[in-house]
């Protein structure tokens, strides 16, 4: 991997200043983790050493197994974790997708899933955020999504709404914060569960009516379809990051006094309604997912153990797999942050509710990931930023792990990395 491959843009580093000054959540991390990612290198050369021994034994890499939900088999346990490119018109998929999701289907992974996807216009982060609220947008992302099977990959893509984190430029803006309508941004459309903005800089949400919990669960509905239409195969709800179903869950967020308000059981009202309502639009051979923030990291805040009493009744209705990410909701969060720093999450969840997890955050070494599959942490592992660096991370991971038979394109035939090649290399 090449991490300097693309921390060294010029633009990169300074956008990356302003955005954790934003404490916006995917920035937020990213720059929490910066000096950490030099550890995790240090460590991957600790695990290397330990593989030529371990793959002197070990029949099978885990990450090489193939991996079943419902009708749908992935051919090893490597996701490519939803990632927004900001890159859109009106919603529409373009070519970037293409070659950006496509890429990293080429490259080996067993799921590829398409960045946040929102379900309303207002539901967007940003203007120029990929949508599924109209059928214009079905026809470029089918053809994402027929890319994606036809080199190997299950397709998938998240369904969401940004909330009260909606309406604000995308990272390497000029401006930050609130988009302006001049913008294009939609400053006076938010909607939260509580009119409780996430900080100064972002818009103040509306409370939203009972009218509109209808018109969201059905714009969520109506995205389901469309993804079908599309012809994805997996569904991940984002009911994390500080976004619309994040928030009615998080106590810090929703200070309704209505039926999904209050304690723990009301608070999980809208999301399980949203949840019910896909389980029931999505074919039951198809599998759904749903990614949680599994602690606020604040005190008074969500917590791992209100994570596995949802997931408890996510299971019950129907839902195949969380995926373990966390924070977002509030900008006093204190996050740990460190190598694979949520897996412990995901563990947690996966053996308090009986429910096969993703594990995610700062795994970015083959043995890293392979150990935590190893101690069942986790059936999944997602990657984000090791694939924005290598899309072809599987294939590399299928190497060094002593696998000499992962997916690799006819047409790079001649450059497939070899087992004994990348052992030299050690
Ligand atoms: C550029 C970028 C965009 C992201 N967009 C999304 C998104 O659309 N939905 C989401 O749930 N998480 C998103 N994330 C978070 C990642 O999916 C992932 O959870 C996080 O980066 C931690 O994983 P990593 O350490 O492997 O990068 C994004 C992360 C990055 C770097």
């Amino acid at each position: 991997m090449n991490p300097g491959g693309f921390v060294g843009r010029p633009e990169y580093g300074r956008a990356r200043e302003r955005w954790g000054n934003e404490s916006r959540h995917y920035v937020a991390v990213a720059v929490a983790i910066d000096a950490a990612y030099h550890t995790a290198d240090e460590r991957g050369q600790k695990g290397q050493s330990r593989m030529s021994s371990a793959t002197a034994v070990a029949p099978r890499a885990q990450l090489f197994t193939p991996y079943t939900l419902r009708g749908i088999t992935m051919r090893n346990r490597i996701v490519v974790s939803p990632m927004c490119q900001y890159s859109c018109t009106d919603g529409l998929a373009t070519d970037w997708h293409l070659v950006h999701l496509g890429g990293r289907a080429i490259g080996g992974a067993g799921l590829v899933i398409a960045e946040a996807t929102a379900v309303e216009a207002r539901g967007r982060i940003s203007p120029e955020d990929l949508g599924l609220w109209n059928d214009e947008q079905i026809a470029p992302l089918a053809r994402v999504a027929a890319f994606l099977k036809e080199h190997g990959a299950v397709a998938g893509i998240q369904l969401a709404h940004a909330g009260r984190k909606a309406s604000t430029y995308r990272p390497w803006a000029v401006n930050q914060g609130a988009a302006l309508a001049e913008d294009g941004g939609w400053p006076d459309e938010v909607i939260a569960p509580s009119a409780i903005p996430f900080s100064a800089t972002y818009p103040r949400p509306r409370a939203m009516s009972r009218a509109e919990l209808t018109a969201v669960r059905e714009a969520f509905v109506a995205a389901t379809k469309r993804a079908l239409t599309a012809g994805f195969e997996f569904i991940e709800l984002h009911a994390a990051h500080g976004y619309l179903l994040h928030t009615f869950l998080s106590p810090l967020s929703n200070d309704r006094t209505d039926e999904w308000g209050g304690e723990l059981a009301g608070r999980m009202r809208f999301p399980l309604e949203v949840v019910d309502a896909v389980r029931a639009a999505w074919p039951g051979h198809l599998p759904l997912g749903v990614r949680l923030s599994a602690t606020d990291w604040v005190a008074g805040g969500w917590t791992i153990e209100d994570s596995v009493v949802l997931a408890r009744e996510l299971r019950a209705r129907g839902v195949d797999v969380i995926d373990a990410s966390s924070g977002g909701v509030s900008t006093a969060q204190q996050i740990p942050v460190g190598p694979a720093y949520q897996a412990h999450l995901a563990e947690q969840i996966r053996r308090g509710a009986d429910i096969p997890t993703m594990a995610v955050g700062m795994i970015t070494e083959p043995q890293q990931a392979e150990e935590i599959l190893e101690r069942g942490q986790a059936d999944l592992i997602a990657l984000a930023r090791a694939f924005l660096r290598s899309p072809y991370w599987a294939a590399e991971a299928a190497a060094a792990l002593g696998v000499e038979d992962a997916d690799w394109p006819a047409q790079y035939g001649r450059a497939k990395p070899q087992v004994a090649q990348l052992a030299g290399q050690r």
